[in-house]
């Protein structure tokens, strides 16, 4: 067994001071404002894992034939602490994180991160950067992520990674509270083909969908939804969040993790919370003409987005080249508020949840 990595702290000579800092968590841009602190492992063929450290937020200096800027041999996770009330910071079912960080890194061909080693940064760096974590509907944002450092061009996997975890303080994914989300469909891109990378978080993967964003807002949405790369008929998932459909008979349907989509944890854990709260919960195949006519006919009652980023936010509209349609009243779901708030209250150590999701960080 690998003996336990000891981190080296060395802490911001020059970290923000409070008042500038409390001014940048006002209403934080979504991935705009940064701590003072980032952990840094390195990884190579030889040592394995070592020399782990939480420094100052700086930038890295990389060569320009890093075989990271050629190949995108990157992977990352995104996962939040958040502030109880009684001041105590927790993360949420982080080992889910490090274990998905684990099943994208066999994917890309990078080494494995020891599940605990991967908690322990995390921690690290909410421990150090606490008072970065805004009170009240806000939680600090954690970026883990690897890439290859070996300075190669030839195409294989490196003999060298960086592992590193920064913070960001957020609030809300989408501008405008609780306002229903409109998304555009996409006919002519696609995520994720079978035996592809959909189901790892791997940087390529949302470098591919950005021609679909920008798709999407130029004609007014916040978001694209999927279909599946053969046939062009099931949905799978958006850009960055899995997809649920609430009937009328209270019962929700989401798309079934064929691997092509990315197992997402909000995603695993309302279907936990939804089977709590008596609902019927399916994961099939739902096709986008099936979507169409439900929403036409009432059988479909509310629609939802579920990631860390997003939270639970309810779909008011889709739009796609060929035509469009609309979905429940403009307003927040019944059943999406309640699975939200639900969620929400045990991230936040309101509630108490199953055991393990609430993950109490020692400051
Ligand atoms: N799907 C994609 C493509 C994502 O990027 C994310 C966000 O991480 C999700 C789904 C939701 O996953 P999670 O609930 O683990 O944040
Ligand atoms: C997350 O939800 O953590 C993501 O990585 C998705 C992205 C939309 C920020």
């Amino acid at each position: 067994m690998t003996p336990k990595l000891k981190f080296t702290i060395d802490l911001n000579a020059h970290p923000t001071p409070a008042e500038a800092r409390d001014a940048s968590m006002q209403d934080p841009a979504f991935g705009r404002v940064f701590t003072d602190h980032m952990v840094v492992i390195k990884w190579t063929d030889e040592l394995g894992w070592h020399d782990a450290r939480v420094t100052a937020r700086v930038p890295f200096s990389i060569d320009p034939a890093c075989a990271v800027l050629h190949y995108g041999q990157e992977i990352f996770e995104g996962m939040k602490a958040y502030r109880g009330e009684d001041g105590a910071l927790s993360l949420f079912r982080p080992f889910e994180n490090a274990r998905r960080f684990q099943h994208s890194a066999e994917r890309l061909m990078m080494p494995s991160l020891p599940e605990d080693l991967f908690v322990e940064a995390v921690e690290q760096l909410v421990s150090i950067d606490r008072d970065w974590t805004p009170v009240g509907s806000g939680s600090l944002y954690l970026r883990p992520f690897m890439f290859a450092t070996e300075v190669f061009l030839g195409i294989k996997p490196a003999s060298a990674y960086t592992f590193c975890v920064i913070a960001c303080p957020v609030g809300p994914y989408f501008k405008g509270g609780d306002r229903p989300v409109t998304v555009w469909m996409s006919e002519h891109y696609t995520r994720a083909a079978i035996g592809g990378t959909g189901a790892a978080k791997c940087g390529g993967n949302y470098a591919g969908g950005l021609a679909a964003q920008v798709e999407a807002s130029r004609n007014g949405c916040d978001q694209v939804v999927f279909l599946d790369a053969s046939e062009r008929k099931w949905v799978e998932e958006l850009g960055g969040m899995n997809i649920f459909f609430v009937m009328k008979d209270g019962s929700l349907v989401t798309p079934p993790l064929s691997g092509t989509i990315l197992p997402g944890i909000t995603r695993a854990s309302v279907i936990e919370l939804a089977r709590e709260a008596g609902h019927t919960v399916r994961e099939e195949r739902y096709s986008i003409d099936q979507w169409a006519s439900d929403a036409k006919s009432g059988d479909l009652a509310e629609a939802f987005v579920c990631g860390t980023a997003a939270t639970l936010v309810s779909i008011g509209e889709i739009r796609a080249a060929s035509g469009g349609f609309v979905i429940g009243a403009g307003a927040i779901g019944q059943t999406t508020a309640a699975l939200k708030a639900r969620l929400n209250a045990i991230q936040r150590g309101q509630q108490p949840g199953p055991a393990g999701w609430s993950h109490r960080i020692a400051l």
